[in-house]
């Protein structure tokens, strides 16, 4: 049963109010609900025009699932005002409607099967990245809505702000997304998708009204550009062609895989002293613990790879070369997806060493409210669960913790961040490299490097530069 996750009725009938606002149906009007399910639409518009005396409209409900389509054409067999359609709303073709209303699939790209990745690929605009089902739902719908129509859909909210979906925010450019109503996060019980339901009429764009979840509305304009719609949706000013972390740091990213850590780390009070000259210190995102700020060094990671992150030969390994050539290390090396494409030692992603190991901030990838931890010696390797981010300029490094650790800064991250299950956000690179900084953060770390202009790298100081400048 590909995605199927039923709506609520009391959800049902707040959209149905929503699609006919101002607008109410004809007979002759067409309706469409696609991926219908069980039809808890059309219970919901028969409800609508039972309770209001309005005319039902003519109603198309498509759905691809055998034993849906069997539940809806039993419950309205003998209604003419019903046309129930067995068939894959995504490949074919599409015919205009009045109103359109529904529940799309919630199918990540990883539940596709091949053939139907290559397939919507070719046929939307929207199947970009590592795109979900509902984007597509959302631009077949849009496509087929009549001039004078409304949408109403439901759906996870995220397609307001990951980049897969930009191209999903360009084509709402061209409509009036009318209203985003951010649904409470049990709207679906345990499945947490943050739900949101958003109208929109294919006129010329307009304010949009947004009801927060927790009760506040604002009246916002979208950005027509396909930039994450959040920092507006939640009433931040935009902040464009400004000084970000992005632009002075040498690196914002996640720490090392090596696709076999139980390999690779060791307690560093069970290392083979053979091995100690291939060591350094690890850390996951387990040992940062949050309320402190001491970074454990209770384990070590070996590794082939000198300090440019060059992998080494095997023959120059020593006693590192004996440990992973042994039979059972190297069977379980081997196993390794990665190991099809890499040398079988090799670690799953190169370790980036020329810039991780210099002094740098570490942070969880998933927390409830965003930490930063200083690696101030450099020596530390961040494994997959945690990230970095290296100055690149050293001095910068107090100035850009305290921003980072910031009522303001948390804000932004609030605004800004993927939001995962129980309220926690997730401090992804790309985001973070958004980041806007402030004039008084800027000026600082303009200070920091006038005073450290010896240093080899100076560019932080000309972008700064050229970006204030401009
Ligand atoms: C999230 S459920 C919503 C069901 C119903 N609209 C509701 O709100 O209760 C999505 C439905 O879309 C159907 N579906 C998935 N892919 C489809 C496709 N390509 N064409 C038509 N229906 C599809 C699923 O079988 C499922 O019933």
């Amino acid at each position: 049963m590909k995605g199927f996750v039923p709506t609520p009725p009391e959800v049902v009938d707040s959209m149905v109010e929503l699609l006919f606002r101002d607008r109410p149906p004809k007979t002759s009007d067409r309706l469409l609900d696609p991926g219908s399910g069980t039809g808890a639409f059309i219970d919901g518009v028969l409800r609508w025009a039972a309770r209001t005396g309005n005319p039902v409209p003519h109603i198309t409900a498509v759905e691809s699932n055998p034993r849906h389509i069997e539940v809806l054409l039993r419950a309205h067999a003998g209604n003419p005002a019903i046309d129930v359609q067995g068939r894959d709303f995504l490949l074919s073709d599409t015919e205009r409607y009045d109103y359109i209303i529904g529940n799309p699939p919630y199918v990540s790209i990883t539940g596709l099967s091949e053939v139907e990745r290559v397939q919507y690929r070719a046929l939307f605009k929207t199947a970009r990245g590592r795109f979900d089902l509902y984007v597509l739902f959302f631009e077949q719908a849009l496509s087929s809505l009549a001039p004078r129509g409304r949408l109403v859909f439901i759906t996870p909210e995220k397609f307001t702000y990951v980049d897969s979906a930009s191209s999903l925010r360009k084509m709402l450019a061209d409509f009036h997304v009318e209203h985003l109503h951010l649904m409470p996060e049990d709207t679906f019980g345990d499945l947490v998708t943050y739900p949101t339901v958003t109208s929109v009429r294919p006129v010329r764009p307009g304010v949009t009204q947004v009801l927060h979840r927790d009760g506040t509305t604002l009246n916002v304009r979208l950005p027509e550009d396909g930039r994450s719609w959040l920092p507006v949706l939640f009433g931040s000013a935009e902040h464009q062609g400004g000084v970000t972390l992005g632009d002075v740091c040498l690196r914002i990213s996640c720490g090392v895989a090596t696709g076999a850590d139980g390999l690779f780390v060791f307690r560093s009070s069970e290392l083979d002293p053979e091995l100690r000259p291939f060591a350094r210190p690890t850390i996951s995102g387990r040992e940062l613990v949050p309320g402190t700020i001491g970074l454990p060094r209770q384990r070590m990671m070996v590794m082939p790879y000198d300090s440019s992150g060059r992998l080494m030969p095997l023959d120059q390994l020593g006693p590192l070369g004996d440990y992973l050539t042994r039979d059972d290390i190297r069977q379980r090396l081997l196993s390794r997806t990665c190991a099809a494409r890499k040398p079988w030692y090799a670690f799953h992603e190169t370790p980036v060493l020329k810039d991780m190991l210099r002094p740098k901030i570490l942070f969880k990838d998933i927390g409830p409210t965003p930490q930063f931890w200083v690696d101030w010696t450099g020596d530390i390797v961040p494994r997959h669960s945690v990230y970095y981010l290296v100055p690149r300029n050293t001095e910068s490094l107090p100035i850009l913790l305290d921003y980072l650790s910031s009522p303001r800064a948390h804000q932004w991250l609030q605004h800004n961040c993927q939001r995962a299950a129980k309220g926690y956000i997730r401090l992804q690179s790309q985001v973070l490299k958004r980041m806007p900084l402030t004039a008084d953060v800027v000026e600082s770390l303009s200070r920091a490097g006038a005073e450290t202009l010896h240093e080899t790298d100076q560019r932080p100081n000309r972008v700064l530069v050229e970006k204030v400048a401009s």
